[in-house]
C-alpha cells in the first residue's frame, strides 16, 4: 500500500527536516519542490532562469508549472510505495491537482504548527549545504560550523532566508497556503503537530500520527493501493 504523506506548514516549520527523517524511516522518497527548483536555479536550466526572481522575492511559482513538475515526479517508479511531499501543494488549485493525481483518500496530511516569531528566528539562522542541500544542524551552525556534516560541502544561506524575504514568504503563506488547512481539515487523515517541540519529539508525534492512521480503523480511511508493486499507472519509469 503506498504511504503518501503531505507536509504542510509555514516556511521554517520543519517540513524539510521532518520529510527527510520520515523518508528514511518509511523507505520512501522525500520530494521537496523547493529543492527541485533550487537545483534548477543552481544548474542554470531554463526552468531555473524562469523561477529564480520569483523565489528570490519570496513569491510563489505559477500553479501550472508546479503541477506539471510534481506530476512528472510522482510518475517515477520510486514513488510506487509512497512519498513524502514537502512544499506542495501550496494553493487550492495545486491541492485539487494532487487529489486528481493520487488516491486522495490515501493521503496522510501533516500540518506542522509554529508561531511566526520562531519561524523568523529559525530561518534567519538556517544554513544549507551548497552541494547536497542538507539542512545543517542549528547547534553546529551556532558553534561556527562552515561545512556540511553529510558531504563536506560549504554551508550557505538561502537567498530567500534574508529577514525581509522571510517576512514576505510568511505573508504569502498566510494568504495562499494557510487556507488549505480548511480544505483538508475535515479529512480523517489530517493531523496538526506542535512544531515547537525539539525535532526528535516532532518526528515521534508525526510517526505516531501516521502509524495511527494506517492502523485498522485509524483515521477511518481506506488506503486503497494504487499499484501493489512497480510504478504508478502512467509512470515514466
Ligand atoms: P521551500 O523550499 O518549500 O520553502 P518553505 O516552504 O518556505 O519552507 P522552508 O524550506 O523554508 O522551511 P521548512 O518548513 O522546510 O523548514 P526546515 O526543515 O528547513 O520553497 C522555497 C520557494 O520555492 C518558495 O518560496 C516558492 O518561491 C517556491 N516554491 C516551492 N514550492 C512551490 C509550490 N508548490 N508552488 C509555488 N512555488 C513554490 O527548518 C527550518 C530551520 O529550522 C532549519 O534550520 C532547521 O534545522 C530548524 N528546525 C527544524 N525543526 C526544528 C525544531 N523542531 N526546533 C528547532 N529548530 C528546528
Amino acid at each position: 500500500m503506498p504511504l503518501d504523506i503531505v507536509m504542510l506548514g509555514p516556511p521554517g516549520a520543519g517540513k524539510g527536516t521532518q520529510a527527510a527523517r520520515l523518508a528514511k524511516h518509511y523507505g520512501i522518497p522525500a520530494i521537496s519542490t523547493g529543492d527541485m527548483l533550487r537545483e534548477a536555479v543552481q544548474a542554470g536550466t531554463d526552468l531555473g532562469s524562469r523561477v529564480k526572481a520569483v523565489m528570490d522575492r519570496g513569491d510563489l511559482v505559477g500553479d501550472d508549472l508546479m503541477i506539471e513538475i510534481v506530476r512528472e515526479r510522482l510518475a517515477r517508479a520510486d514513488t510506487a510505495n509512497g512519498f513524502v511531499l514537502d512544499g506542495f501543494p501550496r494553493t487550492r488549485p495545486q491541492a485539487g491537482a494532487l487529489d486528481a493525481m493520487v488516491n486522495e483518500g490515501g493521503l496522510s496530511i501533516i500540518d506542522i504548527a509554529v508561531p511566526a516569531e520562531e519561524l523568523v528566528r529559525r530561518l534567519s539562522s538556517r544554513r544549507i549545504c551548497r552541494d547536497c542541500a542538507a539542512i545543517a544542524d542549528p547547534a553546529s551552525v551556532e558553534r561556527g560550523a562552515t561545512s556540511c556534516a553529510t558531504c563536506g560541502g560549504m554551508l550557505v544561506q538561502r537567498s530567500d532566508d534574508r529577514e525581509q524575504v522571510v517576512r514576505e514568504r510568511l505573508a504569502v503563506y498566510e494568504r495562499n497556503t494557510k487556507p488549505l488547512l480548511d480544505y483538508y481539515r475535515d479529512r480523517p487523515s489530517f493531523r496538526t503537530i506542535d512544531g515547537l517541540q525539539p525535532p526528535d519529539a516532532v518526528f515521534g508525534a508525526i510517526a505516531e500520527a501516521i502509524d495511527g492512521m494506517a492502523a485498522p480503523g485509524g483515521g477511518d480511511k481506506v488506503r486503497t493501493p494504487l499499484v501493489p508493486e512497480g510504478p504508478r499507472p502512467g509512470a515514466a519509469g
